[in-house]
């Protein structure tokens, strides 16, 4: 695919109407792509409780769509009763097919912006370590390993995997685009 299909790809809010248009996504991505995810999404109930957290506001979601059909997906979640109400889990993922045309970028770009946009001061991101194009991916935005939990994922297969949390500093990143007088997600 060039570079002209890539852009024809639109970014635009989840709505409850996108749930079956999601669920049909995460049911076609590999299973170990859906690692990261606390919870597997390719369960109708699961995204149940997902459509039902966006209507509740707790949960930002983004679809990442080509023409109908879902082919990327971004989500901003926030716990404001939590001890952490200024930290966000970004949750970023992207057909199979899609992938290395530029969208994980646009899609992580577009919900940083968001998470600016709801006052969130720090970003973190979770996924198993041998996902190495998504740790590339977060660290070329400027996103630093901050933890690592062992043996903390299990997979369908029964297999434990190393869990790395990635962050983000917003605020400090804020402090330093406002000094050179522009807004971008990498440093
Ligand atoms: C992470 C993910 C969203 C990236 O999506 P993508 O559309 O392929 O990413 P992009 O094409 O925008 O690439 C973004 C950057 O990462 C780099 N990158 C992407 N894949 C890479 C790879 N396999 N190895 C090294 N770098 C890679 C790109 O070079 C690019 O950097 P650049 O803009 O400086 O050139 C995708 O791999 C994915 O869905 N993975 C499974 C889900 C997951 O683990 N998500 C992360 C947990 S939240």
């Amino acid at each position: 695919m060039n570079g002209s299909e890539a852009a024809a790809t639109t970014i635009r809010p989840m709505t409850p109407a996108d749930a079956p248009g999601v669920l049909a996504f995460a049911r076609a991505l590999p299973p170990h792509d859906l690692l990261f995810l606390p919870r597997d999404i390719t369960h109708p109930k699961v995204l149940d409780a997902w459509v039902a957290e966006l209507e509740r506001g707790t949960l930002t979601s983004l679809v990442a769509m080509r023409d109908a059909t879902v082919v990327g997906n971004a989500t901003v979640v926030t716990d404001p009763l939590s001890w952490s109400p200024h930290v966000a889990e970004l949750r970023v993922v992207v057909s199979a097919a899609a992938r290395g045309q530029g969208l994980g970028r646009r899609l992580m770009e577009a919900a940083f912006a968001l998470a600016v946009s709801m006052g969130i001061e720090k970003l973190i991101a979770q996924m198993t370590v041998d996902q190495t194009a998504a740790v590339a991916t977060f660290e070329s935005m400027g996103y630093r390993a901050e933890a690592l939990l062992r043996d903390h994922v299990k997979d369908r297969d029964g297999i434990k995997h190393d869990l790395v949390i990635l962050s983000h500093d917003v605020a400090t990143f804020q402090a330093r685009a406002g000094a050179y007088g522009r807004l971008e997600t990498s440093m």
